[in-house]
């Protein structure tokens, strides 16, 4: 398993990461037909497909996780340069612990490797980074690097990234309810006084303000179901699915889901007269 696993891990330059690399002109998007003043504000991405990638080229599953990396590393810089104000992104759930531990290390690995390697950019290019998801369940090293990118990126808010890791939205639901309960037995707070915005302010995703529902989850790979991610938040998200696999999310990729979500007409259950 292991070396099925590894076996092919030679880490190769990938020429197109660097923080130099240049931004799409800011009229990209124009061009493309996308409106700049009705962008989500907050895009939510389910990053799925790693392992089919992977196993399509006869690689091994860690290259697919690489790759998604590097999908990933372009999604945050496209969102930056496009304004888009926050970008979450499921990078690793809690029923992901079900996957062989050689697997589980490899992931939570690349999330503090891919932290660190673009800290300094996050840093310059003003993106504040998030890492949402119960703490507990992640090892030491990596809640120390959560820990400084979240320190060092505190001050900006161009972007913000919120990388869901050991995530799950019913967890979300739950501990936000155990700081509720923890509050009503103190005597701070009373039952009746709980409502959606008190509980709302108790989820993970309260770290980015008043953005913490998506206006669009994007889900790669063909899969059409939500695997637990932001359960409460996307009650009015706009959900787009796209075959393409996740280590193959590009620009035009990024741009299609765009154009979709700008097709649609939300109405959060009201009448659009
Ligand atoms: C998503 O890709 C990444 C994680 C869940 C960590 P997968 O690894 O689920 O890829 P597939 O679904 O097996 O293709
Ligand atoms: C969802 O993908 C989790 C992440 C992308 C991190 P999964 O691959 O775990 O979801 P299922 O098992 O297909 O529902
Ligand atoms: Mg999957």
């Amino acid at each position: 398993m292991l070396s099925r696993f590894l076996s092919v891990t030679a880490r190769l330059p990938d020429r197109s990461l660097h923080a130099g690399a240049a931004p799409p002109p800011p009229h990209a998007l124009v061009k493309r037909g996308i409106r700049r003043e009705s962008l989500p504000r907050h895009v939510a991405v389910v990053m799925d497909g790693n392992g089919r990638w992977a196993q399509a080229r006869g690689l091994p599953t860690a290259e697919g996780h690489e790759a998604g990396g590097r999908a990933l590393e372009r999604t945050v810089r496209l969102s930056r340069d496009w304004g888009i104000r926050a970008l979450t992104v499921f990078a690793f759930s809690q029923e992901n612990f079900g996957r062989p531990q050689v697997e589980v290390d490899y992931v939570m690995a690349l999330i503090q490797r891919m932290i660190r390697k673009n800290l300094d950019e996050y840093v310059r290019t003003g993106v504040r980074v998030h890492v949402i998801g119960d703490p507990s369940r992640r090892p030491a090293s990596l809640q120390g690097t959560v820990r400084e990118a979240e320190e060092m990126t505190g001050n900006n808010s161009r972007l913000h990234l919120a990388l869901a890791t050991c995530y799950g939205g019913r967890w979300d639901i739950v501990q936000a309810c155990r700081q509720l309960a923890r509050q009503v037995e103190g005597g701070a707070l009373k039952p009746d006084d709980i409502d959606e915005s008190l509980l709302a302010g108790k989820l993970a995703t309260s770290v980015v303000g008043e953005l913490s529902c998506p206006d669009l989850v994007i889900r790669t790979s063909g899969e059409q179901r939500m695997s637990n991610f932001l359960m409460w938040q996307s009650a009015y998200s706009e959900l787009y699915f796209t075959d393409a696999l996740w280590p193959d999310f590009d620009e035009d990729e990024y741009l299609r889901a765009l154009k979709s979500f700008q097709g649609r007409e939300r109405r959060f259950g009201t009448r659009n007269v």
